[in-house]
């Protein structure tokens, strides 16, 4: 395995793959790398060369005290690279991504102004950005992105589709441990916390269930925060949406899923359901 950091490393890096005719797997990361990261990396196709990039993108944080505390292991997430088999370590500088975005060619999509969107002010903005110039730096045949983050995995999509015809994108299912969503900032949880985050999911499945049941949406969701609540996790969204556009779906449970998002000791995490 290899650790890249410069445009003239990615330039080399490149040169080789094409000289070898290989193609290449992006996995865009944050870093503190988690069982979730590693099975993106399982995703990449096996005979691919598999690029895991590590960079905290500060675009993307509407909370600079968020962006501050954001975990940081570079050297274990070295480790577990070395371990699953990846090929190339990509950890830029921040002047090397921010030379090349683009401005001037952002579209958003509509759906983007919705939950995280409404809540987190410039946040797919920031990762549009970013992964656009990750994109063009070394266009790779595929990228592998998860379902936890399913309205950023949507906005990939659109990304890929009107600016990388080429790019076959990867979606890979949730990964959780106890029942929780794996997320970097789990690491931010005490102990209580993390007991008590167990019941985002636990919740989430009986909203389901409920909704099976023939139960309206606003009784299943009045529900779950009030459990929530009692919790102590602060609910800040909790909605039924389609699958495909991100639009409310009411009470259609067909291709819809639950999303929410909340906090548990000021530590924010999202999940969702597929109905
Ligand atoms: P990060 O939060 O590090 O996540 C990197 C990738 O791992 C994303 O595609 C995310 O959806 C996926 N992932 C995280 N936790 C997961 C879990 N429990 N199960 C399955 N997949 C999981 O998402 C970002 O970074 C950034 O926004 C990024 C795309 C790198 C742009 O800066």
């Amino acid at each position: 395995m290899e650790i890249i950091k410069s445009e003239a490393d990615v330039e080399t890096y490149i040169k080789e793959q094409k000289i070898l005719n290989k193609e290449i797997c992006l996995i865009p990361t944050m870093g503190s790398l988690h069982d979730g990261h590693l099975e993106l990396i399982k995703k990449a196709p096996a005979e691919s060369s598999k690029v895991v990039s590590i960079y905290i993108n500060d675009l993307q944080f509407d909370d600079k005290n968020d962006y501050i505390n954001y975990p940081k292991n570079t050297n274990k997430d070295i480790d577990l690279c070395d371990k699953s088999n990846v090929d190339i370590v990509f950890i830029p500088n921040e002047a090397f991504l921010m030379n090349l975005i683009d401005e001037t060619t952002i579209d958003l999509p509509k759906f983007t102004r919705y939950m995280c969107g409404a809540k987190r002010h410039g946040h797919f903005l920031g990762v549009y950005k970013i992964v656009k110039v990750l994109f063009s730096i070394f266009n790779p045949d595929y990228a592998c992105f998860g379902k936890k983050d399913y309205q950023q995995l949507l906005l990939i999509r659109y990304l890929a589709k009107t600016h990388f015809q080429n790019l076959k994108i990867i979606d890979v299912d949730i990964i959780r441990n106890n029942n929780i969503a794996l997320s970097s900032r789990l690491r931010r949880l005490s102990k209580t916390s993390f007991i008590k985050a167990k019941l985002i999911y636990e919740t989430l499945l009986k909203s389901k269930n409920n909704l099976l049941k023939g139960d309206s949406f606003n009784i299943v969701k009045n529900n779950l925060i009030d459990k929530l609540n009692q919790n102590g996790i602060q609910v800040e969204y909790m909605e039924l949406r389609s699958l495909d556009t991100l639009e409310e779906s009411k009470n259609n449970l067909n291709k819809s899923a639950i999303f929410i998002a909340c906090y548990v000791d000021d530590i924010r995490l999202i999940d969702n359901i597929e109905i």
